[in-house]
C-alpha cells in the first residue's frame, strides 16, 4: 500500500523543497500530489508561461523516487483572467456575478474560461506526457454540481432539457406545472431556481431535474479535460477528488466517465457522546469503493486539527493518524495521500493542520504519520487485493437529491438509515458493499435498500428478482414515495414495492422530535423516531408493533416470503439495536456467515488475494477494548489496528 502526501511548492521558500522531499524519502512517502491550485504560478500573465519550477519540484521528487500526481489547477483561475474576462466568474442566485477572494468561482462554460483552461490543462499534460514519474492526473479540485446562474449555464440547462423533453408541453405535464399556475410558455420562462427562496419552495420536480442538469453540466466539464488529458497522456489514470458536499455530483455517472475514484477523508476528531450516533467512516469508504466497484485512493487525508473558517477541531488524538488512514485501508483503498505535508503559515488555511506544524518541529502527529509509513510498506503485496461481499446497501443519488430538496420531517436526513443499517452490518463482522440501485445484485445475498424515495420499477423488479431467489431485501419508510419526476405517486406505499413487502401503509406520522417504543414478538423493546408508518399486512406477517401513541399496537416492521427468500420493511427509524436485530436474521435466512459478539466500535474486514485472506481489526473508539475473537484474546488500544494474515 502506498502513502502519500499532499504538497505545495508554491508556498514554501524554495530551499525547503530539497530539505522536504529528502524527509519524505527517509519517511517513507511514495507519492505527492501538485498543483491543483497553480495556475498563477504557471501562467502568471495571460499567455506567458512558467513550468519552471514545476520541471524542478518534479525532477526532485523523481530523482528520490516519489511518485507523482498533477492536477490540473483550474480550481482557481488566476486575477489577471478574471479582470479581463469577468463572465469567467460565476453568477449567483441573484443574478449577479459573486464576490471573488476565496476559491473555485470559476463558471463550467464561460468561452473564455474554457478557452484558457484548455491551454492551461493541454500544456501541462503535453510537457509531462513522457515523464515517468506522473503517474495520475486529478482533474480540478473537489468539483461541485453547476450551480451557476449565468446566460451561458442557463442556456445549458434549457438545452439540457429539450434534450429530455422536447417540448416545453411535456416539461409542463413532467412537473405537474399546473399548480400555481407555473405552466411555461416559452423557453425563455425556464430559467434555474433565481431569488433568495429556500429551494424546498420550488417545485420539487422542477428542483430534482435542475439537480440532474446541475451534476451531468459539471460531469461535461470533466469530461472535457479528461479528453485533453487523455489525448496526451493516454496511458495515465485520471481520477478527481470527491467528496461529500452541498451541490453533490451524481457519483456514479461521474466516475464512469473516470478511471478511479479518488476521496478526501477527514474523519472526525471528537467521537460523538450520543453512543447512538454514526460516526465511522467506514460507510464512505465503504460507498466510494462502490462507486466503480474496485479499488480507490484516498487523495486528501485527515493530518490534523481541522480549522480555518470554522473554529479549531480537536487534534487527532494519539492512535487516529495511523487508525483511520489503516481503516480506509481496510475498507478499499490502495493509496492514502494526507492533506498536507506542512501546515500553510499564509492564507486562509494556516489553521488546517497538515503533518508538520508551523514549528517547524516534526512532534508526535509525525511520528506517528513515520509508523504509517512503515505499516503499509509491509502491506504492499495487498495492493489491488479485493474486499468481497455478500451484502450490498443501495444508495441513489436521485433520492438524495429529493430528500435534500423537501426535509421529510425534523433531524430526518437521507443517509441516517443507511448509516445504521451499515453499523449493523459492521457490527457482525461482515464486509458491505455500498452501491448504486442501478447496478447489478448479482452475487449479493442480502441487500438493503432503505429510504429508496425516488421510486424506480426496475429497481423493484430487481429486488424482486433477488428475494425469489433467496436473497433477503430490507427495505423501509419512505420508500417508493415519488415517481422518476419526483411527484408522489397515487397508490398506498411503498407502492412499487408493495408486493415485494407484502404490506401497505395503512397511515404515516411524521414524529420528528417525539419518539415511541416498538415491540418485537420476543419482547424486545427498541426506540423508533422520526416517522411512523401504520402498516397493513397483506401476505406479511408482522414482526413489531408500537407500544405507544395512538397507534399502540399498529404494526411497525413486518416479514414477507417472497419463494426462497425474504423481504423486511422496517416502517420507522430506529435506534442501532433494532437494525441489527433484522440485519442478524437477514444474514442467517441468507446463509452469510457473521461473527458475534464484536464489541461496539470494533470494526472488522477483509481483503483477499490469491487464497490469501487478511484480517482487519480497528478499534474505531477511544477506549481499549478487549475482546474474544476465533478463540483468542484481543486487545486493542484505542484506533488501534490488527493485522492479521489467515
Ligand atoms: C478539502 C480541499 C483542500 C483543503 C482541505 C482542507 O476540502 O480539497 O484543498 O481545502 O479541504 O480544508
Amino acid at each position: 500500500m502506498k502513502i502519500g502526501v499532499d504538497y505545495y511548492p508554491e508556498h514554501w521558500d524554495k530551499a525547503l523543497w530539497e530539505e522536504d522531499a529528502s524527509l519524505m524519502k527517509k519517511t517513507g512517502v511514495s507519492v505527492v500530489r501538485l498543483a491543483e491550485f497553480a495556475w498563477s504560478r504557471l501562467e502568471p500573465r495571460e499567455g506567458e508561461f512558467d513550468f519552471s519550477w514545476l520541471d524542478e519540484v518534479i525532477e526532485l521528487f523523481s530523482s528520490k523516487g516519489i511518485e507523482v500526481v498533477l492536477c490540473t489547477p483550474t480550481n482557481c483561475p488566476p486575477l489577471w483572467l478574471y479582470e479581463k474576462y469577468p463572465n469567467a466568474v460565476q453568477t449567483g442566485r441573484d443574478g449577479r456575478k459573486i464576490a471573488i477572494g476565496i476559491r473555485g468561482h470559476r463558471c463550467y462554460n464561460d468561452p473564455d474560461f474554457l478557452r484558457l483552461a484548455d491551454r492551461i490543462v493541454d500544456l501541462l499534460t503535453s510537457r509531462y506526457k513522457d515523464n515517468k514519474a506522473v503517474v495520475a492526473w486529478q482533474i480540478d479540485n473537489e468539483l461541485e454540481a453547476n450551480f451557476c446562474f449565468c446566460e451561458t449555464c442557463t442556456g445549458r440547462y434549457r438545452e439540457w432539457l429539450k434534450e429530455k423533453y422536447q417540448t416545453l408541453e411535456n416539461i409542463n405535464k413532467a412537473y405537474k406545472n399546473n399548480v400555481w399556475s407555473g405552466e411555461y410558455s416559452s423557453w425563455n420562462q425556464v430559467n434555474p431556481p433565481f431569488g433568495s427562496y429556500n429551494y424546498a419552495w420550488f417545485n420539487p420536480a422542477y428542483m430534482l431535474d435542475f439537480n440532474r442538469f446541475a451534476s451531468d453540466d459539471a460531469i461535461e466539464y470533466i469530461k472535457r479535460q479528461r479528453d485533453i488529458i487523455r489525448k496526451n497522456c493516454p496511458d495515465v489514470k485520471i481520477t478527481t477528488n470527491t467528496w461529500f458536499c452541498e451541490k453533490m455530483i451524481d457519483f456514479y455517472r461521474e466516475f464512469s466517465e473516470l478511471d478511479f475514484v479518488s476521496y478526501d477523508n477527514y474523519p472526525t476528531t471528537k467521537l460523538p457522546e450520543n453512543p447512538e450516533e454514526c460516526y465511522s467512516h467506514a460507510f464512505h469508504l465503504d460507498l466510494m469503493r462502490g462507486i466503480k466497484k474496485q479499488n480507490f485512493w484516498v487523495m486528501e487525508q485527515l493530518s490534523g486539527g481541522m480549522g480555518s473558517w470554522a473554529p479549531m477541531s480537536r487534534m487527532p488524538s494519539p492512535g487516529m493518524i495511523n487508525g483511520y488512514s489503516l481503516q480506509a485501508f481496510a475498507h478499499g483503498a490502495d493509496t492514502v495521500v494526507h492533506f498536507r505535508w506542512r501546515t500553510a503559515v499564509g492564507g486562509a488555511e494556516m489553521h488546517w493542520h497538515g503533518l508538520i506544524d508551523h514549528s517547524n518541529v516534526p512532534s508526535r502527529r509525525f511520528f506517528e504519520f513515520k509508523e504509517l509509513c512503515k505499516t503499509a510498506k509491509a502491506l504492499e503485496d495487498l495492493r489491488g487485493s479485493e474486499i468481497k461481499s455478500e451484502v450490498a446497501i443501495l444508495y441513489s443519488a436521485d433520492s438524495e437529491y429529493a430528500f435534500k430538496i423537501q426535509p421529510q420531517t425534523d433531524t430526518m436526513y437521507y443517509l441516517e438509515q443507511l448509516k445504521l443499517l451499515h453499523n449493523a452490518f459492521l457490527k457482525l463482522g461482515v464486509n458491505v458493499d455500498i452501491v448504486s440501485e442501478k447496478d447489478s445484485f448479482e452475487g449479493y445475498k442480502v441487500i438493503a435498500a432503505p429510504e429508496l424515495y425516488v421510486a424506480d420499477e426496475f429497481v423493484a423488479k430487481r429486488l424482486y428478482a433477488a428475494a425469489e431467489n433467496g436473497a433477503s431485501v430490507i427495505l423501509t419508510n419512505r420508500c417508493g414515495v415519488k415517481d422518476n419526476h419526483n411527484n408522489c405517486i397515487m397508490s398506498p406505499l411503498p407502492t412499487v414495492f408493495r408486493t415485494l413487502v407484502g404490506a401497505s401503509v395503512e397511515e404515516y406520522d411524521p414524529i420528528g422530535y417525539d419518539s415511541v417504543d416498538i415491540r418485537f414478538a420476543d419482547g424486545e423493546v427498541f426506540k423508533a423516531k422520526q416517522w411512523c408508518d401504520i402498516i397493513n399486512p397483506e401476505t406479511a406477517e408482522p414482526i413489531a408493533f408500537y407500544d405507544g401513541d395512538y397507534f399502540k399496537g399498529k404494526c411497525a416492521a413486518a416479514k414477507n416470503n417472497v419463494k426462497k427468500g425474504t423481504a423486511f420493511y422496517i416502517g420507522t427509524v430506529g435506534e442501532k439495536k433494532l437494525y441489527q436485530k433484522i440485519v442478524k436474521e437477514a444474514l442467517e435466512l441468507s446463509g452469510v456467515d457473521f461473527i458475534e459478539g464484536i464489541p461496539d466500535g470494533i470494526e472488522i474486514t477483509t481483503r483477499e488475494s490469491q487464497n490469501k485472506k487478511v484480517w482487519f481489526i480497528f478499534n474505531n473508539t477511544d477506549k481499549e477494548k478487549s475482546f474474544e475473537l476465533f478463540g483468542k484474546t484481543l486487545t486493542l488500544k484505542p484506533f488501534e489496528m490488527k493485522i492479521q494474515r489467515a
